[in-house]
């Protein structure tokens, strides 16, 4: 049992961006492009990845775990990087966490600033979706895009290989081709008329080089970090009593529940930079 009424840090502090691993760190990266100035905390879950399969249940108690955590260590706002998090935790956390651990606190998701864009950007009005199998299930993405354009019909494709591919660095190689041609071609073959694809999913960005090869030119492929990115810009200029709470030092620190060696050198090739991280246990 979780426990509640916890007092945080009050003083400011870093901004915390969680992901089940890896994949959130292409969300930390475009939004540090665009807001180099705040100081950073990234959490991986990695000891416990891939939640893409995992039941609502659990993905809900790692990420609270993960969420109280970050809180304990002075982040007063948290983005979930991960769209499986988002899918099946976020609402919860949102009205039923948030008011006991500390109602000054926000954790945002990364779904709506995705689904917020799609409407500007598809012409047949036709929308897919390519995520972990968790995120497809939830339907968060077809109940966030039908609030904001009922008119979009969207059809949702579960990649349950795509993440491992991911995790294991097989994203370049010639097995990465088969799986990544099979789950576009499928989505296609089930509405002809998609003419936008979300990859729902913040390890996708990796296989990036696969998934334009195997997509036609008249279909459009959205990458959600630049817009969560924006979106979060946008969210603290409408919140100057959260941006007043987040510190300004330019710095990110990394934080694994696995072996920080392995984290080192996988967010490495995320971030196309060194990576020093420190191992943590989340309970
Ligand atoms: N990167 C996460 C997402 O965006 C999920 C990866 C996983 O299955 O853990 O959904």
């Amino acid at each position: 049992m979780l426990q509640r009424n916890i007092k945080f840090p009050q003083v400011p502090g870093p901004i915390g961006v969680f992901d089940s691993g890896f994949g959130g760190l292409t969300v930390l990266r475009q939004i540090r492009e665009l807001m180099p100035q705040y100081d950073y905390l990234y959490l991986g879950d990695n000891a416990r990845a891939p939640y893409g399969t995992r039941s609502f249940e659990i993905v809900y108690k790692f990420t609270l775990q993960a969420v109280r955590y970050l809180f304990q260590i002075g982040c007063h706002l948290v983005i979930l990087g991960c769209n499986t998090a988002s899918a099946k935790a976020l609402r919860s956390i949102q009205q039923n966490d948030l008011p006991q651990m500390d109602p000054e606190r926000r954790v945002l998701g990364v779904i709506r600033p995705t689904a917020e864009c799609v409407g500007l950007i598809t012409k047949t009005r036709h929308v897919g979706i390519m995520a972990t199998p968790g995120t497809i299930r939830s339907c968060t993405y077809d109940m966030e895009i039908a609030k904001l354009y009922p008119d979009i019909i969207v059809t949702g494709e579960a990649c349950p290989m795509w993440v491992p591919l991911v995790e294991n660095f097989e994203f370049n190689s010639p097995g990465a081709d088969y799986f990544v041609e099979k789950s576009i071609n499928r989505l296609l073959e089930r509405d002809k008329e998609i003419d936008s694809i979300i990859l729902g999913c913040t390890h996708y960005p990796l296989l990036q080089k696969k998934i334009l090869r195997y997509t036609p030119q008249n279909v459009q492929l959205i990458f959600q970090g630049e817009y969560v990115a924006h979106s979060l810009q946008d969210y603290l200029f409408r919140h100057p009593e959260m941006k007043s709470r987040l510190t300004e030092g330019g710095t990110v620190r990394y934080l694994t529940t696995d072996q920080p060696e392995q984290f080192n050198q996988s967010a490495n090739i995320f971030m196309g930079q060194p990576i020093q991280a420190t191992r943590i246990m989340l309970e």
